[in-house]
């Protein structure tokens, strides 16, 4: 509607007549006529009505025109101007009507267009969220070829995503319930990309094949450029005590992550040995508690593949073991028992404690643990001759004692007394009745600086650098057979290969 519809309202009213009275004398012999001058009334013409007799509205027809003035000019044309009352026809009502109307719709105009830009993002971010849930199944079907990366752009997509929702709702004020569904999908994705990356443990294990992979190569490649050089001496057999003790040490391999997670910081792990089947012994991995103390459940798997992939691993419970001085031996683990000065012996696939024995003299609950690690005042150690614990007692003032237990009853068999201040080494580990002991030289980098041979009584100072991928080691275990340690490392499971003296022949 435009601001000139009053014009409609004109009306002109020309009246020629003979006799200078009207009033009701409308139907007697007046003569009408129009004449070209015209003159346009509009609704403010009102004001310029000339006062003269009121005519007054004669007939019910004429009722509407309730109120009009008239005059007649000098050459006898009388005019008049009608006023329409507001009741009939509200013209400045319906002026402001057609402003407020204005006013609405460029209002809607603009609301309707935020709608349609809100639409057009909408179908733009439902188009992106099926390419992700797309993405995501593929994902969730081959659990094995994802990346960190995959999860990394998920996830800053999925924030962009929250962020639009968020931007939509304060734009909608109140809600839509396209609005509130996107947001619960939204939320739906958000929770199952934290859970497949809790099931994201197999990158490391294609790391470490990448890893392995890579090292072969280097190996070959190595082999072929100094391939007149001597080669090394052959390791000893294995759970041989042939050779001179420990000398070097490899770089760690990154087996995996314990199947707790990051946040288990404090474990051991390991392979059972036993004498009589070396090479057939079960691996273990035993994750403390997040207060570094509490050890109440293990996962055993029969192969190191079922270990690296997560499957067919037995979970057992025991009520309660204390700290990562953990060691398997003929199928039985042996650990310090929770809050006591007790080794439990425990059958590793029934879980059953069939036997605790106190140590006499022994430390615990915190008296002389290692450096950087608690609860870890009797640590248990195997090595080719059998079950050993270092610990530490008053007597000592703190400095390591080393028992060889008999397995069976874990009476002790014999004991020695070393110069070395317990909590200031960071772990220990046995190989053929040697005690090596391990000290911090930075976040990267152990040193296996000590040694005590049980054999001769011998002490000494070593220099053999450990390279380590976090910076502390919780336990240090070893296996006489594979002749490798295994290592927890903030929460990491190590392997490391020893290297041994050669023995002239
Ligand atoms: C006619 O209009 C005049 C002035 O515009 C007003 O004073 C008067 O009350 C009106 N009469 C009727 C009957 O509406
Ligand atoms: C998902 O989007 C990416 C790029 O953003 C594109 O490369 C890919 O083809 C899309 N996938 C599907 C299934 O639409
Ligand atoms: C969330 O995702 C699961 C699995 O895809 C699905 O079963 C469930 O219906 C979804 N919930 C909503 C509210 O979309
Ligand atoms: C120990 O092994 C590393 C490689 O693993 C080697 O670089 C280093 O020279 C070795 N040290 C000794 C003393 O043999
Ligand atoms: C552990 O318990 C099982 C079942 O009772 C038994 O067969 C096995 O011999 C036990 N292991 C050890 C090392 O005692
Ligand atoms: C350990 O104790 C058992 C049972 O008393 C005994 O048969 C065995 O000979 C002992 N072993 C050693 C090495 O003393």
């Amino acid at each position: 509607m435009k601001p000139g519809l009053p014009c409609l309202l004109a009306v002109l009213c020309l009246l020629h007549s003979d006799t200078a009275s009207v009033g009701g004398a409308i139907a007697t012999s007046t003569h009408f006529r129009t004449t070209a001058s015209t003159s346009l009334l509009t609704s403010d013409f009102s004001s310029t009505s000339a006062s003269g007799s009121g005519w007054s509205t004669p007939g019910s027809e004429s009722q509407s025109f309730s109120n009009f003035t008239g005059s007649k000019d000098d050459r006898g044309t009388c005019q008049c101007s009608v006023i329409l009352p507001d009741t009939t026809f509200p013209v400045e009502r319906v002026e402001r009507l057609e402003i407020i109307a204005q006013t609405i719709s460029q209002k809607f105009e603009k609301e309707f267009s935020k709608v349609k830009e809100y639409v057009q993002l909408i179908s733009v971010y439902e188009k992106k969220l099926s390419n992700l849930t797309v993405r995501i199944e593929i994902m969730e079907e081959d659990t094995i070829s994802y990346t960190e990366l995959d999860f990394e752009l998920i996830k800053v997509e999925v924030k962009e995503m929250e962020k639009l929702i968020e931007q939509l709702k304060v734009g909608f004020v109140g809600s839509s319930v396209i609005v509130d569904q996107l947001e619960v999908e939204i939320r739906n994705m958000t929770l199952m990309v934290e859970k497949l990356e809790t099931l994201d443990k197999n990158n490391v294990l294609a790391i470490r094949r990448q890893i392995l992979a890579l090292k072969n190569k280097l190996k070959e490649c190595e082999d072929s450029k100094v391939g007149n050089l001597p080669a090394l001496p052959p390791p000893p057999a294995p759970g041989s005590c042939a050779h001179g003790g420990v000398v070097n040490i490899s770089r760690p391999v990154i087996v995996q992550l314990n199947w707790k997670g990051f946040s288990y910081l404090y474990g051991a792990w390991g392979r059972d040995y036993s004498p009589q089947h070396p090479g057939k012994g079960l691996y273990w991995v035993a994750p403390l508690d997040t207060d570094g103390r509490t050890l109440r459940s293990y996962r055993i798997y029969n192969t190191l593949d079922d270990l690296l992939l997560f499957t067919n691993a037995q979970e057992n419970w025991i009520y309660y073991g204390q700290g990562g001085g953990i060691v398997v031996y003929k199928n039985n683990m042996y650990v310090n028992w929770y809050n006591t000065q007790n080794i439990a012996k425990v059958n590793l696939t029934t879980a059953s404690v069939a036997l605790t024995q106190t140590l006499p003299d022994a430390a615990y609950n915190n008296r002389f643990s290692y450096a950087n690690v608690d609860w870890q005042d009797i640590d248990l150690a195997v090595d080719e001759n059998g079950l050993w614990v270092t610990y530490a007692t008053e007597a000592s003032t703190g400095n390591m004692v080393i028992s060889k237990l008999n397995d069976t009853t874990l009476e002790v068999l014999n004991t020695w007394h070393t110069k070395q201040y317990k909590p200031s080494v960071t772990n220990t580990f046995m190989v053929c009745g040697v005690l090596y002991a391990t000290r911090t030289l930075n976040t990267r980098t152990e040193e296996i600086f000590y040694y005590y041979d049980t054999s001769t009584g011998k002490e000494g100072k070593l220099n053999i650098l450990m390279h380590k991928v976090k910076e502390k080691l919780q336990s240090i275990n070893y296996h006489p057979f594979e002749q490798k340690l295994f290592v927890y490392n903030d929460g990491y499971l190590l392997n490391y290969d020893l290297v041994f003296q050669q023995i002239p022949q």
